[in-house]
């Protein structure tokens, strides 16, 4: 998601020619998925580690969009579709309102495995897609883009985009009695995963006031994060900023 100059819907969507995947892509997604995994299995929420392997995760291969999206079908309706790169925010927020995800279907090299300034296909489908097989996590996603997409002045647009990187790109959330890692940004990353959890950073008692009025830089690691109680505190959140349907 981006404030960007207006695009063209050719601009934006693509498809995901699987089959021109090489087999150094594949190996590339074989390490980033057991290097994490490997880690996550202690750190992730519930939610997420039941999502990758109801949509079939694995080692093998770049996912197919076709498979997952067949499974996330069956369970709650959400539709990965393939972008180019950056949308601008009003057309990201009206996708999820329609239960659609845009998703990058590139792959960062070999030069690249810790770190990329643009999400790619390991930050969109191992990071965020997961969750949209809950059906908690399905229905305030979709409910966050029908509240974001009325969002009108600069003021409003600036603090749901805060909230969106808070909860969905960088939330941490309470698991019997530990906390856990489920935004995309902390999944998808050794390093910015490992800091959520260290001394480094404040982990703050989720408050939708306090998320909304709280600044953030996308480039270095995050010094202060919002740990939600649950996913329906989250859905609740979104509910009040919505307002009466
Ligand atoms: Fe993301």
């Amino acid at each position: 998601m981006q404030h960007a100059e207006s695009k063209t819907q050719e601009e934006m969507f693509t498809t995901q020619n699987w089959s021109a995947y090489t087999a150094e892509q594949h190996e590339v997604w074989g390490i980033l998925y057991g290097r994490r995994m490997e880690q996550l299995g202690d750190t992730a929420s519930q939610v997420f580690l039941r999502g990758a392997d109801a949509i079939g995760l694995n080692r093998d291969q770049v996912p197919d969009l076709k498979d997952v999206n067949q499974r996330l079908g069956e369970m709650t309706g959400w539709q990965s579709v393939p972008v180019t790169g950056f949308i601008p925010a009003g057309e990201f927020f009206r996708c999820l309102a329609e239960r659609r995800f845009p998703t990058t279907v590139t792959l960062r090299s070999r030069e690249q495995l810790e770190y990329l300034e643009e999400p790619d296909i390991f930050h969109d489908i191992f990071g965020h897609v997961p969750l949209h097989a809950d059906t908690v996590f399905a229905d305030l996603l979709q409910r966050f883009g029908k509240v974001a997409a009325m969002a009108e002045s600069e003021e409003e647009i600036t603090r749901m985009a805060r909230l969106f990187w808070f909860t969905i790109e960088f939330g941490l959330v309470k698991e019997s009695g530990d906390v856990k890692l489920y935004g995309s940004g902390l999944i998808s990353s050794i390093a910015d995963g490992a800091n959520a959890l260290s001394d480094n950073c404040d982990r703050r008692p989720f408050d939708l006031d306090a998320v909304m009025d709280q600044h953030f830089e996308i480039d270095h690691l995050q010094d202060v994060l919002f740990v939600i109680e649950s996913f329906d505190q989250l859905f609740e959140a979104v509910e009040v900023l919505g307002g009466p349907r």
